[in-house]
């Protein structure tokens, strides 16, 4: 059995990796050894069913005895440890949540059920690193995976709407503990039928205005609004999170010719489901219903809903989808702009598909 350390996974992706590879049977097929960067020599989970103790995160020599690492820990811990690591000649597998080594050129984006090949083509050249993809990319991928694997794709414009669990656990928190104070400064005129709602509003804009909610995490308030930017702002007027939507998905599919994808990223008060509405420019006029078994059939969890309105929206939503491996996408119609031109919106768990799963899988594709 592998030796199989596991570091960053009492975080928010952690915890879900964990609950995955439980769920999963996963630690029946490794040896699991526990890290910390702040509490090693304390007790380990049970989860290989064996207690030890945690392992110092920034031990070398420990480290250099797995066989593969998985990490959430984040970028920090990335760029410090990996290239210790890989000098002291150190031939392992790393599997990283974090987007330090993303686009390195001996690095491979995971997201096998869309690209499979480019996987064990990585793994039949030698390649030892394996990182997850930014959550909105794997995300459409896994949604609209059918159109790319039939290259049908000229190129992809698209609007996310992305949960706040994109940012973390705190900036999760924040958003509740802003709902709820904008919810108690009304509670009283809520209650009372009689009260006017413009009253209301303008009590909840004076509160979300008046600097005292917090906003550690996002800036600015979240909670009955929206923030259009996410990540740092780039020299050319895109933010990080738009510029990876290209880089990464090209890197992901390995295509030859790059296939334009733009749009715009935006931060909304769901949780930790991302939504994003495309506009997508097909090479050519094909029938809605192939491109619906196309994008059916690609993978086991895409599924197509039917651009119906009560369909859509009891399946299409944040509030649908969250906890599930489902990545849903309908609103499937042709634009008026022509029958080249698709719409199609889809939701998935950030969470899952978007950050732990790709990992699972990759650990289970190397055992
Ligand atoms: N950057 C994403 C977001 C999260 O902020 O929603 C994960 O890729």
């Amino acid at each position: 059995m592998k030796n199989v350390g596991f570091i960053g996974w009492r975080g928010m992706v952690g915890s879900v990796l964990m609950q995955r590879m439980v769920e999963e049977r996963d630690f029946d097929a490794i040896r699991p050894v526990f890290f910390s960067t702040s509490q090693h020599g304390q007790p380990a989970p049970t989860l290989g069913g064996q207690q030890g103790v945690l392992q110092d995160a920034y031990d070398l020599d420990t480290l250099r005895a797995l066989d593969i690492v998985i990490t959430c820990q984040g970028g920090d811990y990335t760029n410090e440890v990996y290239p210790k690591l890989r000098e002291s000649g150190w031939q392992g597998y790393w599997i990283d949540a974090a987007s330090s080594l993303r686009m390195s050129d001996d690095a491979i984006i995971i997201l096998d059920p869309v690209n499979h090949g480019v996987i064990k083509q990585g793994l039949d050249n030698g390649v030892k690193t394996f990182i997850g993809g930014n959550c909105t990319v794997s995300l459409m991928l896994m949604s609209l995976g059918g159109l790319f694997a039939n290259d049908l794709v000229e190129w992809v414009s698209v609007a996310t709407y992305q949960a706040a669990s994109g940012g973390g656990a705190r900036h999760m928190r924040e958003l509740l503990v802003q709902m709820g104070q904008l919810n108690a400064e009304v509670a009283n005129e809520l209650n009372d039928p009689a009260s006017a709602i413009l009253d209301i509003e303008r009590k909840v804009t004076a509160l979300t205005r008046s600097g005292s909610l917090p906003v550690d995490n996002f800036g600015v308030p979240l909670a009955g609004s929206l923030i259009p930017w996410i990540d740092k702002q780039l020299d050319n007027g895109q933010s990080r999170e738009e510029w990876k939507g290209q880089a990464e998905t090209n890197k992901i599919l390995g295509t030859q010719r790059v296939i334009p994808v733009d749009g715009l990223c935006v931060r909304v008060g769901a949780l930790r489901c991302h939504s994003q509405a495309f506009t997508i420019k097909l090479k050519k006029d094909v029938a809605l219903p192939e491109i619906e078994q196309m994008l059916a059939t690609h993978n086991d969890w895409v599924k197509v809903i039917p651009n119906d309105r009560d369909i859509s929206m009891r399946e299409l939503t944040p509030a649908a989808v969250t906890g599930t491996l489902s990545t849903p996408v309908g609103r499937l119609r042709k634009l008026n702009m022509g029958p080249q031109y698709l719409s199609a919106f889809t939701v998935g768990d950030q969470l899952l598909w978007g950050a732990a799963e790709p990992l699972r899988r990759m650990l289970r594709i190397l055992l």
